[in-house]
Protein backbone atom coordinates (compact mmCIF):
# COMPACT_ATOMS: atom_id res chain seq x y z
CA UNK A 1 0.00 0.00 0.00
CA UNK A 2 0.89 3.80 -0.65
CA UNK A 3 1.01 5.78 1.92
CA UNK A 4 -1.24 9.17 0.75
CA UNK A 5 0.57 12.42 0.89
CA UNK A 6 -1.09 15.58 2.11
CA UNK A 7 -1.48 17.88 0.01
CA UNK A 8 -0.13 20.53 2.95
CA UNK A 9 2.96 20.23 5.08
CA UNK A 10 2.98 20.14 8.75
CA UNK A 11 3.34 24.09 8.87
CA UNK A 12 0.52 24.52 6.36
CA UNK A 13 2.79 25.57 3.67
CA UNK A 14 1.56 23.48 0.06
CA UNK A 15 3.89 21.35 -1.33
CA UNK A 16 5.64 21.34 -4.65
CA UNK A 17 5.33 23.96 -6.81
CA UNK A 18 3.11 27.56 -6.94
CA UNK A 19 4.40 28.46 -10.02
CA UNK A 20 3.81 26.60 -13.88
CA UNK A 21 6.27 23.95 -14.31
CA UNK A 22 6.70 23.13 -18.24
CA UNK A 23 8.47 20.00 -19.17
CA UNK A 24 9.95 19.05 -22.31
CA UNK A 25 9.61 15.38 -23.95
CA UNK A 26 11.09 14.13 -27.15
CA UNK A 27 9.95 11.75 -29.94
CA UNK A 28 10.98 8.39 -30.00
CA UNK A 29 11.73 6.47 -32.99
CA UNK A 30 12.75 2.39 -32.73
CA UNK A 31 16.48 1.58 -34.35
CA UNK A 32 15.33 -2.15 -34.47
CA UNK A 33 11.56 -3.15 -33.94
CA UNK A 34 11.57 -6.59 -33.25
CA UNK A 35 8.07 -8.03 -33.17
CA UNK A 36 7.19 -11.16 -31.79
CA UNK A 37 3.98 -14.12 -31.20
CA UNK A 38 0.73 -12.66 -30.34
CA UNK A 39 0.78 -12.84 -26.59
CA UNK A 40 -2.49 -14.36 -24.47
CA UNK A 41 -3.19 -10.66 -23.53
CA UNK A 42 -3.28 -8.95 -27.02
CA UNK A 43 0.15 -7.21 -26.78
CA UNK A 44 3.53 -8.70 -28.77
CA UNK A 45 6.79 -9.60 -27.27
CA UNK A 46 8.86 -6.98 -28.68
CA UNK A 47 12.68 -6.50 -28.67
CA UNK A 48 13.08 -3.05 -29.51
CA UNK A 49 16.09 -0.45 -29.35
CA UNK A 50 13.94 2.88 -28.88
CA UNK A 51 16.04 6.19 -29.46
CA UNK A 52 14.99 9.34 -28.39
CA UNK A 53 15.25 12.32 -30.93
CA UNK A 54 15.15 16.13 -30.36
CA UNK A 55 11.67 16.56 -31.57
CA UNK A 56 9.78 18.06 -28.45
CA UNK A 57 6.18 18.24 -27.14
CA UNK A 58 5.86 20.67 -23.94
CA UNK A 59 3.54 20.68 -21.24
CA UNK A 60 2.75 23.16 -18.90
CA UNK A 61 1.23 22.06 -15.41
CA UNK A 62 0.32 24.76 -13.27
CA UNK A 63 -2.15 24.91 -10.15
CA UNK A 64 -5.57 24.73 -10.43
CA UNK A 65 -9.07 23.66 -8.52
CA UNK A 66 -9.96 20.69 -10.90
CA UNK A 67 -7.89 18.86 -13.92
CA UNK A 68 -8.05 20.69 -17.12
CA UNK A 69 -6.37 20.18 -20.83
CA UNK A 70 -5.91 22.55 -23.79
CA UNK A 71 -3.90 22.26 -26.33
CA UNK A 72 -1.98 24.05 -29.27
CA UNK A 73 -0.19 22.80 -32.38
CA UNK A 74 0.07 19.71 -33.88
CA UNK A 75 -3.40 18.11 -33.96
CA UNK A 76 -5.13 20.64 -32.29
CA UNK A 77 -8.88 20.25 -33.41
CA UNK A 78 -8.55 16.32 -33.76
CA UNK A 79 -7.48 15.33 -30.60
CA UNK A 80 -10.06 14.82 -28.09
CA UNK A 81 -9.01 16.55 -24.98
CA UNK A 82 -11.31 14.82 -22.49
CA UNK A 83 -10.99 11.18 -20.05
CA UNK A 84 -9.73 9.40 -22.65
CA UNK A 85 -6.31 11.55 -23.46
CA UNK A 86 -3.26 10.00 -22.14
CA UNK A 87 -2.69 12.96 -20.39
CA UNK A 88 -5.39 13.57 -18.76
CA UNK A 89 -5.33 9.51 -17.64
CA UNK A 90 -1.59 10.07 -17.00
CA UNK A 91 -2.65 13.03 -13.99
CA UNK A 92 -5.15 10.81 -12.54
CA UNK A 93 -2.66 7.29 -12.83
CA UNK A 94 -0.36 10.12 -10.48
CA UNK A 95 -2.78 11.16 -8.17
CA UNK A 96 -4.32 7.56 -7.90
CA UNK A 97 -0.92 6.40 -6.58
CA UNK A 98 -0.05 9.44 -4.49
CA UNK A 99 -3.30 9.84 -2.90
CA UNK A 100 -3.77 13.36 -4.03
CA UNK A 101 -6.83 14.66 -5.50
CA UNK A 102 -5.78 15.36 -9.34
CA UNK A 103 -6.09 19.39 -9.63
CA UNK A 104 -3.65 21.03 -12.24
CA UNK A 105 -4.14 23.09 -15.23
CA UNK A 106 -2.45 21.10 -17.98
CA UNK A 107 -1.17 22.67 -21.40
CA UNK A 108 -0.28 20.82 -24.27
CA UNK A 109 2.58 22.64 -27.26
CA UNK A 110 2.50 19.63 -29.66
CA UNK A 111 5.04 19.37 -32.67
CA UNK A 112 5.06 15.14 -32.57
CA UNK A 113 2.29 14.49 -35.08
CA UNK A 114 -0.71 12.12 -33.96
CA UNK A 115 -0.65 8.52 -34.43
CA UNK A 116 2.59 8.87 -36.53
CA UNK A 117 4.59 6.04 -35.10
CA UNK A 118 6.65 8.59 -33.19
CA UNK A 119 5.06 7.75 -29.33
CA UNK A 120 3.20 11.47 -29.25
CA UNK A 121 0.64 10.50 -27.24
CA UNK A 122 2.91 8.36 -24.60
CA UNK A 123 5.38 11.30 -24.58
CA UNK A 124 2.71 13.61 -23.62
CA UNK A 125 1.77 11.02 -21.22
CA UNK A 126 5.14 10.91 -19.59
CA UNK A 127 5.49 14.59 -19.25
CA UNK A 128 2.93 14.58 -17.31
CA UNK A 129 3.46 12.63 -15.00
CA UNK A 130 7.15 14.10 -15.01
CA UNK A 131 5.36 17.56 -14.50
CA UNK A 132 2.28 16.31 -12.00
CA UNK A 133 4.93 15.00 -9.84
CA UNK A 134 7.11 18.25 -9.49
CA UNK A 135 4.00 20.51 -9.27
CA UNK A 136 2.17 18.64 -6.38
CA UNK A 137 5.96 17.91 -4.94
CA UNK A 138 5.07 14.20 -4.68
CA UNK A 139 9.12 13.51 -5.50
CA UNK A 140 9.02 10.40 -6.97
CA UNK A 141 11.70 8.51 -8.25
CA UNK A 142 12.47 7.84 -12.24
CA UNK A 143 11.90 4.13 -11.99
CA UNK A 144 8.71 4.45 -9.97
CA UNK A 145 7.37 7.34 -13.06
CA UNK A 146 8.08 4.29 -15.17
CA UNK A 147 6.18 1.63 -13.02
CA UNK A 148 3.54 3.82 -12.94
CA UNK A 149 3.95 4.93 -16.84
CA UNK A 150 4.04 1.12 -17.83
CA UNK A 151 0.40 1.18 -17.02
CA UNK A 152 -0.04 3.73 -19.67
CA UNK A 153 1.17 2.65 -22.71
CA UNK A 154 4.14 -0.04 -23.55
CA UNK A 155 6.52 2.73 -24.54
CA UNK A 156 5.70 5.48 -22.25
CA UNK A 157 8.41 4.09 -19.62
CA UNK A 158 11.21 4.94 -22.74
CA UNK A 159 9.78 8.28 -22.77
CA UNK A 160 10.39 8.87 -18.81
CA UNK A 161 13.83 7.55 -19.58
CA UNK A 162 14.51 9.21 -22.66
CA UNK A 163 18.38 8.55 -24.89
CA UNK A 164 18.73 4.77 -26.31
CA UNK A 165 17.58 1.50 -24.63
CA UNK A 166 16.37 -1.54 -25.17
CA UNK A 167 12.78 -2.32 -24.98
CA UNK A 168 11.45 -6.26 -24.06
CA UNK A 169 8.47 -7.90 -22.71
CA UNK A 170 5.80 -5.58 -24.60
CA UNK A 171 7.84 -2.63 -24.28
CA UNK A 172 7.47 -1.46 -21.36
CA UNK A 173 10.20 -3.23 -19.93
CA UNK A 174 13.10 -0.29 -20.20
CA UNK A 175 17.23 -0.70 -19.68
CA UNK A 176 19.72 1.44 -20.92
CA UNK A 177 22.04 1.19 -23.56
CA UNK A 178 25.53 2.00 -22.69
CA UNK A 179 27.09 3.96 -25.21
CA UNK A 180 29.81 6.77 -25.42
CA UNK A 181 28.24 9.95 -26.31
CA UNK A 182 27.67 10.26 -29.89
CA UNK A 183 24.75 11.81 -31.79
CA UNK A 184 22.96 10.44 -34.79
CA UNK A 185 21.77 12.48 -37.62
CA UNK A 186 18.21 12.10 -38.69
CA UNK A 187 15.29 13.09 -41.29
CA UNK A 188 11.89 12.99 -40.53
CA UNK A 189 9.29 12.29 -43.43
CA UNK A 190 6.10 13.40 -42.05
CA UNK A 191 3.00 11.87 -43.80
CA UNK A 192 -0.46 12.85 -43.75
CA UNK A 193 -2.72 11.16 -41.27
CA UNK A 194 -2.10 8.16 -38.79
CA UNK A 195 -1.65 4.75 -38.66
CA UNK A 196 -3.45 3.31 -35.50
CA UNK A 197 -0.71 0.87 -33.61
CA UNK A 198 -3.40 -1.89 -33.19
CA UNK A 199 -4.13 -2.01 -36.58
CA UNK A 200 -0.73 -2.10 -37.87
CA UNK A 201 -0.14 -4.72 -35.24
CA UNK A 202 -2.97 -6.64 -36.73
CA UNK A 203 -1.84 -6.28 -40.07
CA UNK A 204 1.63 -8.08 -39.31
CA UNK A 205 -0.22 -10.80 -37.95
CA UNK A 206 -2.13 -10.99 -41.00
CA UNK A 207 0.81 -10.89 -43.35
CA UNK A 208 2.65 -13.75 -41.25
CA UNK A 209 -0.30 -15.81 -41.31
CA UNK A 210 -1.06 -15.92 -44.97
CA UNK A 211 3.40 -16.58 -45.27
CA UNK A 212 3.33 -12.64 -46.62
CA UNK A 213 5.15 -11.27 -43.84
CA UNK A 214 9.58 -11.33 -44.31
CA UNK A 215 11.29 -13.02 -41.84
CA UNK A 216 11.02 -11.51 -38.26
CA UNK A 217 14.31 -9.58 -37.16
CA UNK A 218 15.04 -11.52 -33.84
CA UNK A 219 17.62 -10.41 -32.32
CA UNK A 220 18.95 -6.73 -31.36
CA UNK A 221 22.37 -8.11 -31.77
CA UNK A 222 23.56 -6.42 -34.31
CA UNK A 223 21.85 -3.29 -33.88
CA UNK A 224 23.89 -2.86 -30.32
CA UNK A 225 26.97 -3.83 -31.94
CA UNK A 226 26.56 -1.23 -35.07
CA UNK A 227 25.83 1.76 -32.37
CA UNK A 228 29.12 0.68 -30.73
CA UNK A 229 31.12 1.51 -34.18
CA UNK A 230 30.12 4.64 -34.19
CA UNK A 231 29.99 4.63 -37.75
CA UNK A 232 26.70 5.56 -39.85
CA UNK A 233 27.37 3.14 -42.83
CA UNK A 234 27.29 0.40 -40.67
CA UNK A 235 24.14 1.71 -38.29
CA UNK A 236 22.68 2.41 -41.63
CA UNK A 237 23.03 -1.50 -42.81
CA UNK A 238 21.48 -2.79 -39.23
CA UNK A 239 18.41 -0.61 -39.03
CA UNK A 240 15.14 -2.61 -39.02
CA UNK A 241 11.38 -2.69 -38.76
CA UNK A 242 9.03 -5.51 -38.40
CA UNK A 243 6.21 -3.57 -38.72
CA UNK A 244 7.05 -1.45 -41.63
CA UNK A 245 5.69 -4.35 -44.21
CA UNK A 246 2.41 -3.62 -42.03
CA UNK A 247 2.59 0.22 -42.59
CA UNK A 248 3.42 -0.52 -46.37
CA UNK A 249 0.48 -2.66 -46.91
CA UNK A 250 -1.59 -0.29 -44.95
CA UNK A 251 0.02 2.41 -46.89
CA UNK A 252 1.60 1.96 -50.35
CA UNK A 253 2.41 5.10 -50.35
CA UNK A 254 5.03 5.15 -47.92
CA UNK A 255 7.18 3.24 -50.65
CA UNK A 256 7.65 6.42 -52.60
CA UNK A 257 8.64 8.51 -49.20
CA UNK A 258 10.99 5.56 -48.62
CA UNK A 259 12.76 5.27 -52.01
CA UNK A 260 12.51 9.24 -51.84
CA UNK A 261 14.72 9.66 -48.78
CA UNK A 262 17.61 7.03 -50.20
CA UNK A 263 17.26 8.60 -54.01
CA UNK A 264 17.99 12.16 -52.06
CA UNK A 265 21.14 10.58 -50.59
CA UNK A 266 19.81 9.23 -47.13
CA UNK A 267 22.38 6.36 -45.83
CA UNK A 268 19.43 4.31 -44.90
CA UNK A 269 15.16 4.86 -44.84
CA UNK A 270 12.76 2.81 -42.60
CA UNK A 271 9.11 3.47 -40.98
CA UNK A 272 9.31 4.71 -37.51
CA UNK A 273 7.55 2.26 -35.39
CA UNK A 274 3.78 1.27 -36.41
CA UNK A 275 4.02 4.42 -38.96
CA UNK A 276 3.14 6.28 -40.93
CA UNK A 277 6.10 8.72 -40.34
CA UNK A 278 9.64 7.58 -42.34
CA UNK A 279 13.10 8.49 -40.94
CA UNK A 280 16.50 8.60 -42.57
CA UNK A 281 20.00 8.29 -40.84
CA UNK A 282 22.55 10.91 -42.52
CA UNK A 283 26.33 10.95 -41.77
CA UNK A 284 26.17 14.49 -39.78
CA UNK A 285 24.21 17.71 -39.88
CA UNK A 286 24.67 19.58 -43.02
CA UNK A 287 24.09 15.67 -44.75
CA UNK A 288 21.04 15.87 -42.90
CA UNK A 289 19.95 19.39 -44.24
CA UNK A 290 20.68 17.82 -48.04
CA UNK A 291 18.53 14.74 -47.36
CA UNK A 292 15.62 17.29 -46.02
CA UNK A 293 15.97 19.68 -49.20
CA UNK A 294 16.19 16.34 -51.62
CA UNK A 295 12.88 15.23 -49.48
CA UNK A 296 11.34 18.33 -49.43
CA UNK A 297 11.33 18.64 -53.18
CA UNK A 298 10.11 15.22 -53.89
CA UNK A 299 6.67 16.44 -53.00
CA UNK A 300 6.27 12.23 -51.16
CA UNK A 301 5.36 14.02 -47.52
CA UNK A 302 3.60 16.65 -45.80
CA UNK A 303 6.40 17.96 -43.71
CA UNK A 304 10.28 17.29 -43.19
CA UNK A 305 11.95 17.66 -40.00
CA UNK A 306 15.80 16.99 -39.36
CA UNK A 307 16.70 15.69 -35.88
CA UNK A 308 19.49 14.31 -33.73
CA UNK A 309 19.75 11.70 -31.05
CA UNK A 310 20.15 10.64 -28.83
CA UNK A 311 18.46 12.99 -26.67
CA UNK A 312 16.84 13.02 -22.52
CA UNK A 313 13.46 11.82 -21.81
CA UNK A 314 11.02 13.99 -20.30
CA UNK A 315 12.75 17.53 -18.09
CA UNK A 316 11.81 20.29 -16.52
CA UNK A 317 12.85 23.01 -17.59
O1 LIG B 1 0.65 -0.27 -25.07
P1 LIG B 1 -0.10 0.58 -26.02
O2 LIG B 1 -1.41 1.07 -25.44
O3 LIG B 1 0.68 1.69 -26.61
O4 LIG B 1 -0.49 -0.38 -27.22
C1 LIG B 1 -1.47 -0.03 -28.17
C2 LIG B 1 -1.85 -1.26 -28.96
O5 LIG B 1 -0.74 -1.68 -29.79
C3 LIG B 1 -2.17 -2.49 -28.15
O6 LIG B 1 -3.52 -2.48 -27.76
C4 LIG B 1 -1.87 -3.62 -29.11
O7 LIG B 1 -2.90 -3.77 -30.05
C5 LIG B 1 -0.66 -3.07 -29.88
N1 LIG B 1 0.61 -3.53 -29.26
C6 LIG B 1 0.98 -4.85 -29.43
N2 LIG B 1 2.15 -5.29 -28.87
C7 LIG B 1 2.96 -4.45 -28.19
C8 LIG B 1 2.60 -3.11 -28.02
C9 LIG B 1 1.41 -2.68 -28.59
O8 LIG B 1 0.27 -5.64 -30.06
N3 LIG B 1 4.10 -4.91 -27.67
Amino acid sequence: MTEAWRPDDEDGSRRGSSGPVRVRVPAKINLHLGVGPLRPDGYHELNTVYHAISIHDELTARRGDTLTLTMEGEGTGELALDESNLVIRAARALAAYTGLPAHARLHLRKQIPLAGGLAGGSADAAATLVACDTLWGTGLSRDELAAIAAGLGSDVPFLIHGGTALGTSRGEAVSPVLARPVSWHWVVAVADGGISTPAAYAELDRLRDTGAAPEPLGSTDELLAALRQHDPGVLAGALGNDLEAAALSIRPSLAATLSAGTQAGALAGIVSGSGPTCVFLATDARHAERVAAGLTAAGVCRAVRTAHGPVPGARVG
